[in-house]
């Protein structure tokens, strides 16, 4: 069982990007991270990222263990979420980070990548927030932030996928506040805009500056953007606010 004092935050996806950031704003003595990752095309690289994050973590003082996980492989993602509670019995802050993108012409996106990203970025946050919701419907207390996009709320041209699914994040996010409430359970989304990862690192420098014109407060976010959010909505002072869409898109969308 886990020292009473101790937080217990779950992060999918906290290998690189965003999620590392959050796994690192949530990093003090006291406070537990655990997160996954999953990289089909390179695991290697993408084992050596989660260690930097888990060295990171451990500079501040805070814990952090990690497993490559795909969150699309529900008995894979169950004994993830298992493992942890056996070890710890709580699960106070679950962040639904994870994502991908396959963007392509609607009329000429592939019905496989649509169903990749779908995947991922709805169903892998249906499947964790299930999991993690009963067990904090019997702790009555617990907070879930689920990652989106402005695309999710504008739309955008080559990620009809992309945007359905941050979309349906969004919808899943309301339902769950409403459902949870009563349990003292919040959750909320956040929206990022345009962030440096290694998501929007693949992009041209056409599409680059096309985004960056779309931006009024005129820069690209960096991960501690979003992270710095979540970490305030996983805080007593976030308390009273649930199936709330914070943006944090430098006004990318107003
Ligand atoms: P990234 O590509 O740098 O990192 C993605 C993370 O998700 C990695 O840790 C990877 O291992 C993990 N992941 C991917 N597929 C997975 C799977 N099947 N199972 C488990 N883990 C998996 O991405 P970035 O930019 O840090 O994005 C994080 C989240 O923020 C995503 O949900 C993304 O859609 C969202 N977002 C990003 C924006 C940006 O401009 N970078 C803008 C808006 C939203």
């Amino acid at each position: 069982m886990t020292e009473q004092n101790e937080r217990v935050v779950v992060v999918t996806g906290g290998s690189r990007g965003i999620g590392r950031a959050i796994c690192l704003s949530f990093a003090r003595p006291g406070t537990s991270i655990y997160f996954n990752y999953f990289s089909p095309s390179d695991p290697d690289a993408e084992a050596v990222a989660a260690a930097e994050t888990e060295k990171r973590v451990a500079d501040k003082q805070g814990f952090a263990a990690s497993k490559s996980v795909n969150i699309v492989n529900e008995d894979e993602v169950s004994n993830f979420f298992n493992g942890i509670i056996d070890k710890t019995g709580r699960i106070d802050v679950l962040v639904n980070n994870a994502g991908i993108t396959k963007d392509g012409l609607l009329v000429r996106m592939k019905e496989q990548d649509w169903d990749a990203v779908l995947n991922v970025n709805l169903k892998g946050v249906f499947t964790c927030t299930k999991i993690v919701a009963k067990l904090m419907m019997q702790q009555r207390s617990g907070c879930i932030i689920n990652i989106s996009s402005v695309v999710g709320v504008t739309g955008n041209v080559g990620q009809a996928n992309y945007s359905a699914s941050k979309a349906g994040v969004i919808g899943l996010t309301k339902t769950a506040a409403k459902e949870l409430a009563s349990r003292g359970i919040t959750v909320n989304a956040i929206a990022p805009g345009f962030i440096e990862t290694d998501m929007t690192a693949a992009m041209s420098d056409k599409a680059r500056n096309a985004m960056l014109d779309q931006i009024p407060l005129k820069r690209a976010g960096y991960p501690e953007d979003v992270a710095s959010v979540a970490a305030f909505l996983a805080s007593e002072g976030a308390s009273y606010i649930t199936g709330q869409v914070v943006h944090v898109s430098g006004g990318m969308y107003i």
